[in-house]
């Protein structure tokens, strides 16, 4: 269990920027940062990350959130375990206490194999430099590939002694429990309660997820008579056409040079990062996956392919461009000479020769797939037709209107072939293509479950009160259905105006001595008349707010310390410079008084921008999911233009308009609720058929109740249509 002070600590340190960073690459766009959307597949970035508010979100499929929010989601792990991953990020010591036998069971599955993961890679790593077997067999094999120590390191490389259980007796000797050694593929089950190792005698490649954790190996023998790799069985942790070989090792270098080289080996990987390309990543042995395009779109959209010039290498090479192209990827393909692969290429040639044979060698697509395929059709028109069908089906898959009409330009130039005949043809193939796709998807709506459409948080919610319905509905009080449908759009704005400025100073209370919260003042309001949320989970929300009030009276002072000892040093600095001037005494009062204007405007700034986002800094980083999610929703949705900004003409933002949204938002919470009164005596009133002068004259009061209140609203005209 990780204690309070430390959770505080972590959700404090943690940047959003900087977590994220980790894995989208960020651009700035204004004040926040935008990039592709690592939760959905897309071409256009709508990720947008936000440095004050500490959050991040995609507003197309509506993903994200804190830190830790946005860690648990994209790296599927616990709250606790996004809280460790975060304290590590940020060397923040969380003192663990030793796990009991019981405790290392009940852990979740997936961490159990992540650590028995770990071990192993750790494990294999230690017997490479430590064993005599593992240098003279292991290491002297990397040594003689030109592996340096250095990139053994980086790539956590590593040798599996060549006996039956040496990893197998030694996690159980340390407490790692048989079945997820078993469930890894580490070891194999032999059935009388004991296993063998996998890997026995071989060189350990781990294969790592984007985040550096590992999640399979990848096994090479050193032996002639043995299939050369032998890799992990595919499980919870490792799918292994969601993955790339190299990529968390690659991803920075992928940022910053805005290019990456795909590899066909494991080998050619490290032999590349060794060689100084170390943006360079490989799919794991299989042909490259969409799920493995996107991963690298999310870094970069330049890749080159750089596959062996074999025949086998060729067509691979033709089949990744049709999947990268319309992933809107810019590729080019480079071609190693007969014979060669990145690995023996890069051994060969200094670092310097081998980016000249880059430059002078990269082509783009089109010319590639003409050099290739013309190669075997010479001068035969009929397979040279084929080709150039071949080519106009490439360029037809790429999305994006410029980049095709340049490629087909290029073609039409290459080829020698009009290019309006060309666009005719990619236009043809183009619609094809929508044809076919609409089909699929048409197939697939019969075929499959529709996919729940990204959430939002009207949808998300209006499973919430369904669930309210059915209760209502056996306690056959048909009432409450509608009450909520009308009561909720209400709720959900003052919710919002909480959880988005809820320890704002709102006014002055009654004796004009301290100033209330917004939270207190609309806790005070909704108790007069004894409101609270049918919505369960903005009752939930409300409830975790005010208990957050301790929190913040607990946590004020030492911010307002800090806020006083900055505003210190700026009020000395301000009157050093002032007196290193040479002035008259009317112009040192005078910039005397700026000064002091200036810290007061910067101290009431500071704390109004604290209490802004006190609350919605912890509701994000809660550790239900519910609230988190609703809160990020709440918080990130596209505010209505509401009624404010005719009215006054300007627009300003929420925050100084507060004073009037928030008594509107209180105000037709209590008329909808005197809305939901009149149609329940309605109803009875039509039901029984005597003794109707009571419920007449409640009505009427309702009625008269209801046009007392629209005078407090203002310019609202009450509508008797309703
Ligand atoms: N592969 C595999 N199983 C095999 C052969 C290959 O899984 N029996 C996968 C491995 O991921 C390997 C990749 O396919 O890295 C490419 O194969 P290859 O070029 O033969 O492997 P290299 O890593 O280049 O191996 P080496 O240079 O050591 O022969
Ligand atoms: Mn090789």
């Amino acid at each position: 269990m990780i204690d309070k002070t430390t959770v505080a600590k972590i959700l404090d340190t943690a940047d959003i920027v900087e977590v994220v960073s980790d894995f989208v690459s960020l651009r700035r766009r204004g004040a926040n940062y935008i990039g592709l959307c690592p939760f959905h597949n897309e071409k256009t970035p709508s990720f947008s990350v936000s440095k004050a508010k500490g959050i991040c979100h995609c507003f197309s499929c509506g993903k994200g959130g804190s830190p830790v929010g946005f860690i648990m989601e994209h790296e599927q792990l616990s709250y606790a375990e996004a809280l460790r991953y975060l304290a590590k990020k940020y060397h923040i010591e969380i003192v663990e206490k030793e796990l009991t036998d019981e405790e290392r069971i009940a852990q979740s599955e997936r961490e159990s194999m992540f650590l028995v993961n770990e071990f192993a890679s750790k494990h294999f790593e230690e017997k490479l430099y430590e064993t005599e077997d593992g240098r003279d067999i292991g290491l002297s094999y990397f040594y003689e590939r030109g592996f340096s120590d250095q990139v053994i390191k980086k790539f956590h490389l590593g040798y599996s002694l060549d006996n039956n259980n040496a990893l197998f007796k030694e996690a159980v000797a340390k407490g790692y429990n048989k079945k997820y050694l078993f469930d890894t593929g580490l070891c194999i089950d032999d059935s009388r309660g004991g296993g063998y190792d996998r890997f026995k005698g071989r060189v350990m490649f781990p294969v790592l997820n984007i985040a550096g954790k590992v999640i399979a190996f990848s096994g090479r023998t050193l032996k002639a008579d043995q299939a050369k790799y032998v890799n992990s069985p595919e499980s919870i942790l490792y799918k292994k056409s969601n993955e790339l070989y190299g990529l968390y090792q690659a991803k920075q270098s992928i940022v910053k040079k805005d290019k990456c080289f795909l590899v066909e080996g494991n080998a050619d990987v490290v032999s590349m990062h060794q060689a100084g390309f170390d943006n360079t990543i490989a799919s794991l042995g299989t042909a490259l996956t969409v799920n493995q395009v996107r991963l690298i779109h999310r870094f970069t959209e330049n890749v080159t392919i750089l596959y062996d010039g074999d025949s086998a290498g060729i067509k691979a090479a033709l089949r990744a461009i049709n999947l990268l192209l319309p992933e809107g990827l810019n590729i080019k393909v480079l071609l190693l000479p007969d014979g060669e692969d990145p690995d023996s290429f890069s051994r060969k040639h200094s670092a310097s020769e081998f980016q000249e044979y880059i430059d002078n060698n990269e082509v783009d697509f089109v010319r590639f797939m003409k050099q290739m395929l013309l190669n075997d059709a010479k001068n035969d028109p009929i397979k040279r037709a084929s080709v150039i069908g071949d080519v106009v089906t490439s360029i037809s898959l790429i999305p994006f209107d410029i980049p095709r009409s340049i490629y087909t330009k290029e073609c039409s130039e290459l080829f020698e072939i009009d290019e309006k005949v060309l666009l005719r043809e990619v236009r043809k193939k183009i619609n094809l293509n929508q044809k076919k796709e609409f089909e699929k998807k048409e197939k697939k709506d019969i075929d499959d479950i529709p996919e729940i459409p990204n959430s939002n948080i009207d949808q998300a919610d209006y499973n919430i009160p369904e669930i309210e319905h059915r209760k209502d509905l056996e306690n056959s009080d048909k009432a409450t259905d509608l009450n909520s449908q009308l009561l909720y759009p209400h709720e959900k704005d003052i919710i919002k105006y909480i959880v988005k400025f809820g320890m704002v100073d709102f006014c002055k209370d009654n004796n004009e001595e301290s100033t209330i919260s917004l939270l207190k003042y609309i806790s005070e309001e909704l108790s007069v008349d004894e409101i609270s949320f049918t919505c369960p989970i903005f009752d939930k929300i409300y409830n975790v707010c005010q208990s957050y009030v301790q929190d913040y009276e607990n946590e004020k002072p030492d911010f307002l310390l800090k806020l006083q000892r900055e505003l210190d040093k700026i009020r000395e600095e301000g009157y050093r410079s002032i007196q290193e001037e040479i002035l008259n005494m009317q112009d040192i009062e005078k910039k005397e008084k700026d000064l002091n204007d200036s810290i007061k405007l910067h101290y009431k700034t500071s704390l109004q921008e604290y209490q802004k986002y006190f609350l919605e800094k912890k509701l994000t980083s809660h550790p239900d999911d519910e609230i988190r999610k609703i809160s990020l929703e709440l918080i990130s949705e596209k505010h209505s233009l509401s009624k404010i900004h005719t009215k006054y003409g300007s627009i300003k933002t929420d925050l100084d308009k507060l004073d009037i949204l928030v008594p509107q938002a209180i105000y037709n919470l209590k008329d909808a609720l005197i809305l939901c009164h009149i149609k329940e005596t309605q109803r009875e009133l039509i039901e029984k058929k005597d003794n109707t002068d009571e419920l007449l004259k409640y009505l009427q009061e309702l009625y008269d109740l209801r046009r007392e209140l629209a005078k407090y609203l203002g310019d609202r005209v009450v509508n008797p249509k309703n």
